[in-house]
């Protein structure tokens, strides 16, 4: 059977230039470098400069994107950006990112889901393709996370950074086999009463502000490894392969105890877990981009791996995808 599929064709990353220890921090705020690495493996984070903006980050991370897979702004027809920190209330970041890559034509909108928005963004742009509507996707997550942290507040403060990461998919055929390269299997959940547990206490229609960031760390933390879990055992039944055929699990970076305890839940071992919390912290809808672009870089991401991504965020939302690199 032929069908079309989702291959990356390319990945970028794009960090800000400053860098801020958790040592920093602790001059700040009421906390310690030991308790954020003990209990987060976080060490330090990418922080933007005054006036840098979502959008900066994604364009960069694009370009280095569009490089990576040989293409120009002119062959993209579609451009999905996840963020939850949009440069401006409206139009979409997307738009801008369109605009600053000299994009004249297609289409480009926002994805809104938190940490999960990059899974979200995979999902959606890989139906636009298999729908036969794109033929190149420009995939992004893209964060300023630092913009709505509440900097006196030690419980959040100390867990998120800021950064963009970027993906392109190209229509390729397919046999509709497993052993396919591309996109094979996407899955998105949300269960909005859970609100309460990570939200912000502002937005445009409700305050006129923009708000900041609160969470019910401990309960978020018990309903991550349960969701994500569900979402990687759900991937890998739709393709009928099993969990020793993963090579590489690129989890959202949110803590390292929620990347340990999940990869120990469904079965993968630690050397198959990409990692990047330490050195970004919780870059939102940027952390699998950007974990994915520092595997691929490096080497251990080579073509046909079997590459599993989740996340999980505020919403809740969550979800997984599983990609034949
Ligand atoms: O990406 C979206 C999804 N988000 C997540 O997945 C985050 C999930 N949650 C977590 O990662 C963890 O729950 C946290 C890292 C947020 C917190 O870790 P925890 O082990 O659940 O700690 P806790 O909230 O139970 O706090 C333990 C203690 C408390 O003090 P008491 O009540 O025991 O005296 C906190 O007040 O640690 C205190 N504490 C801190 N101490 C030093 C909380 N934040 C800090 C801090 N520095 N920054």
């Amino acid at each position: 059977m032929r069908v079309t599929r989702s291959v990356v064709a390319g990945v970028g990353a794009f960090l800000p230039e400053r860098v801020v220890t958790n040592a920093e921090l602790a001059r700040r705020l009421d906390t310690s470098d030991e308790w954020i690495r003990e209990r987060t493996g976080i060490r330090e984070r990418h922080i933007v400069a005054e006036g840098e903006c979502t959008s900066d980050l994604a364009i960069a991370a694009s370009q280095a994107a569009l490089k990576d897979a040989h293409l120009h702004a002119k062959d993209i027809d579609l451009i999905v950006l996840a963020t939850a920190t949009p440069d401006e209330t409206f139009p979409a970041t997307a738009t801008t990112v369109q605009a600053k890559l000299g994009m004249r034509h297609g289409a480009a909108f926002d994805i809104q889901a938190v940490c999960s928005g990059f899974i979200y963004a995979v999902a959606t742009a890989d139906n636009f393709i298999k729908a036969g509507q794109a033929k190149h996707c420009l995939v992004i997550g893209a964060e300023t996370f630092s913009r709505i942290l509440d900097w006196k507040d030690r419980t959040t403060a100390v867990l998120f950074g800021d950064g963009a990461g970027a993906i392109v998919l190209s229509a390729h055929e397919g046999t509709g086999k497993s052993s396919d390269r591309g996109v094979l299997t996407t899955h998105i959940f949300s269960d909005g009463r859970y609100h309460d547990l990570l939200y912000v206490d502002g937005g445009p229609s409700k305050t006129k502000t923009t708000g900041h960031v609160r969470m019910e760390g401990k309960e978020v933390f018990r309903h991550a490894i349960n969701n994500i879990s569900d979402a990687i055992e759900k991937a890998i039944k739709t393709v009928d392969l099993s969990v020793e055929d993963v090579d590489w699990f690129v989890p959202h970076q949110a803590n390292q105890r929620i990347l340990d305890g999940t990869a120990k839940r469904v079965g993968i071992s630690s050397s198959r877990v990409i990692s990047t919390v330490a050195k970004h912290a919780n870059t939102s809808a940027a952390s699998v981009p950007l974990a994915l672009a520092e595997a691929v870089n490096d080497g251990r991401i080579k073509r046909n791996n079997l590459v599993l991504l989740e996340a999980m965020g505020g919403g809740f939302t969550w979800g997984s995808a599983l990609i034949r690199w």
